[in-house]
């Protein structure tokens, strides 16, 4: 066999790799920091091997709804911690929600969060701007700042202040830019009117009563009509019930479709009545005939992506008494060995896995050179142990809260290595090097270079 010697800087050598022509054994060459070539497993040789013989070699898994809270605190969260548990999880980018303490809201607050990042992040990564009823004419500029993942919008309030729950402030926010938007989708009108079922049962089983189906499906409706009034391309986000999956598989063509490892893992009423307030989170988790029916669109191809919704909030602050309790639950770390675990039980394939992790966000929100093992990407790679038989604890989690939801789960799959340009990140279930983690560029802010 012809031996290609000494080229690469770096070759993952004879791992299984999923790439646009399929899943197979392939050395990749990396010169740097991108995909030089994709040949053969046996064939490539360089500066540093990689052996990736018996594991599977995936695109990045890109992260598209994370909290991380920058500036954290005493088990609070913070970018450097979120994107430690991220690196961990297998995830080599991660876009950071704007419902921060103070919101990211304008130019300033976009470029603290940037600085910030910068020499403390593991992952890549890039910061969404909220849309509020003070910078709706700013918007269209805020979005084509370099680091922007673009402007999110919250129809229903969760935790922070950000929220936008009129049709008439809608319709001007989606007027203002040209990028796809993100929206988190529940009637605030109806949520205001209902709280009180919340407030009266005084347990997290309300949490989906509360927050109802009608809560999601009316603000997805109204968010679509405005979508299709402005010609404005939408992501809406964390989308839990089987109706809301319907509706949105006739408005494909304007609207794209998050959804997340709990929706898919976790089922009312089990979840409130055994993990309580930790399993609530907005959207709620629903029952098991909303789960079966997102994981329907999940494998018909409604759904574009899944995003973990990664919002810790500590112990001490999840021992309120609900409602006073806020919502979310960690995610970015377990999101890899859940979903793999699922993958292996026959619920979605590795390759459509890899299209709602990496393709997805690629294509979605058009991330320049990641989110394919292709040659001139970037070599970003998550490499897993597609036949490891472990228990997630909470132990192992990185996040400051130091809890998962998902403590006692059996999983079947295991994160090994997370790459990013080329370079060890986390090996083996360390974090490798420095914080070197940069903004990722897009396909819609891309500058001129000068002449
Ligand atoms: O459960 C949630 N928590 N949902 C959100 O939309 C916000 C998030 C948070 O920031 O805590």
């Amino acid at each position: 066999m012809h031996v290609l010697a000494d080229t690469f800087d770096t070759v993952i050598a004879n791992g299984t790799a999923v790439t646009p022509s399929g899943t197979a054994l392939a050395d990749i060459g990396v010169i740097g920091g991108r995909i030089a070539r994709i040949a053969a497993p046996g064939t490539l040789s360089g500066g540093r091997t990689v052996d990736a013989r018996g594991l599977h070699v995936l695109p990045g898994v890109i992260d598209t709804q994370v909290h991380f809270r920058e500036p954290g605190g005493e088990h609070k969260e913070d970018l450097a911690t979120g994107a430690a548990a991220a690196a961990m999880g297998g995830v080599t980018g991660v876009f950071e929600m704007p419902n921060t303490n103070p919101s990211t809201d304008n130019v300033a607050a976009l470029q603290d969060k940037l600085d910030r990042a910068a020499g403390r992040m593991w992952v890549e990564h890039a910061f969404y701007v909220g849309a509020t009823d003070r910078n709706l004419d700013m918007l269209g500029a805020l979005e084509l700042e370099l680091g922007s993942a673009g402007v999110k919008i919250f129809m229903g309030s969760s935790t922070g202040g950000l929220l936008l729950e009129d049709d008439a402030n809608l319709l001007k926010a989606l007027r203002n830019g040209k990028r796809r938007v993100a929206v988190h989708a529940e009637d605030e009108p109806r949520l205001r009117e209902r709280k009180r079922i919340a407030e009266e049962t005084g347990h997290p089983r309300a949490h989906p009563i509360w927050r109802d189906e009608i809560t999601a499906l009316r603000a997805t409706e109204r968010l679509i009509a405005a979508a299709r009034a402005t010609g404005r391309r939408v992501h809406v986000l964390h989308i839990t019930t089987g109706d809301e999956m319907r509706y949105l598989a006739a408005h494909k063509d304007i609207a794209t479709v998050e959804t997340t490892p709990n929706h898919l893992t976790l089922a009312a009423p089990d979840c409130y009545e055994r993990l309580g307030t930790k399993a609530q989170m907005n959207p709620p988790v629903r029952d098991l005939a909303h789960q079966q029916a997102i994981w329907q669109a999940i494998n018909e191809g409604v759904v574009d992506i899944l995003g973990s919704d990664h919002a810790p909030h500590t112990l001490e602050e999840k021992a309120k008494t609900y409602p006073a309790t806020p919502s979310g639950m960690p995610g970015v770390q377990t999101l890899v060995p859940v979903m793999l675990t699922h993958v292996n039980d026959g619920k979605l394939t590795l390759e459509r896995f890899v299209d709602l992790v990496s393709h997805g966000p690629n294509r979605a929100f058009g991330i320049a050179g990641k989110g394919r093992i292709a040659v001139g990407y970037d070599a970003d790679f998550t490499v897993v142990d597609m036949a490891a038989n472990w228990e997630i604890t909470d132990d192992w989690i990185e996040s400051r809260c130091g809890w998962t939801p998902y403590a006692g789960f059996k999983a079947s799959a295991r994160p090994i290595a997370t790459i990013i340009r080329g370079q060890d990140v986390m090996r083996d279930g360390a974090l490798i090097g420095k914080p070197e983690g940069k903004p990722m560029r897009f396909h819609e802010t891309t500058r001129g270079e000068g002449v």
